[in-house]
């Protein structure tokens, strides 16, 4: 088994099923670091200037326990399909998706509350807006490599091109699949890990492609129409890791 940072880690030979999603979410999503506030911050006004219309289908592809990137979507869309790879990440979805109780530590009402300054979100959250994660969330196991053509209205991808691979011809393909899912038109948001070389989930290794600002934007031009990268600082005083940052890249699929 490949193993270790510094040696190739092709996505399919990362032990996904050995992902501990309690250990990430803790890790990661317990309450909103200053980072994932900027990032639901642009992707929100993103969507709500161009929301999807009546009956849309939203995608997000390697969730993981991250609900965030849902949230920002359901207000617009009738459906949400959440693209997941690793068993035990699509357990844990699949039991938020059945409106089972969130775990301790767990509380997605602080992101909601990002989202809903927006009026956009504000207007269509209703009385219990996270009640639509259970509503219209529907979880599909399967991989961003394998993604029909033009099937969405809307998409996010965080922390996933990136992140589960440390092959570079997997993350530019892994973007191309992603844009090349939504429809011609459709709103985009997908997040970046700048200058990883991996990560851990409870000890357990993962892959990474150490990419940059540049690389994001040759990954995206092709198929993105009004397309920008935004850089995100990494925690504000709290860095996630040394020598990390994150970027955002906001645009409408090409077409
Ligand atoms: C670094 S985590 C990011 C999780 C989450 N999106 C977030 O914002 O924190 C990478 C995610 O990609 C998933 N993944 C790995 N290979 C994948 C593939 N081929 N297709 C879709 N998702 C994949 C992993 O299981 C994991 O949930």
């Amino acid at each position: 088994m490949l193993r270790g940072r510094g040696k190739t880690l092709y996505n399919a030979d990362a032990e996904w099923d050995r992902f501990r999603p309690n250990w990430y979410q803790r890790r990661h999503y317990r309450s909103v670091r200053d980072d994932d506030r900027r990032i639901l911050t642009h992707t929100r006004d993103h969507f709500a200037a161009h929301a999807p219309g009546e009956g849309a289908v939203g995608l997000d592809v390697g969730p993981g326990p991250n609900l965030y990137p849902a949230l920002a979507m359901l207000p617009f869309c009738s459906r949400v399909d959440l693209i997941e790879y690793s068993s035990t990440n699509v357990q844990w979805l699949q039991r938020r998706a059945a409106g089972l109780e969130a775990d301790d530590g767990e509380d997605w009402a602080p992101f909601w509350a990002v989202l809903a300054e927006n009026a956009a979100y504000a207007e269509r959250g209703g009385d219990q807006p996270l009640r639509q994660v259970a509503d219209k969330v529907v979880v599909t196991p399967g991989s961003v490599f394998d993604l029909p053509e033009a099937q969405w209205d809307v998409g996010t991808m965080f922390f996933v091109a990136c992140s589960i691979s440390s092959e570079v011809d997997e993350f530019y393909e892994a973007v191309r699949c992603f844009l090349h899912a939504l429809r011609p038109g459709a709103p985009f948001a997908a997040a970046f890990m700048i200058g990883s070389d991996g990560y851990q989930v409870d000890g357990v290794e993962f892959p990474a492609v150490r990419v940059g600002q540049t690389m994001i934007e040759e990954a995206i031009r092709d198929m993105a129409g009004d397309a920008k990268v935004i850089p995100i600082p990494s925690g504000g005083g709290d860095p996630l890791r040394d020598g990390v940052e994150m970027a955002l890249a906001l645009g409408l699929r090409a077409g």
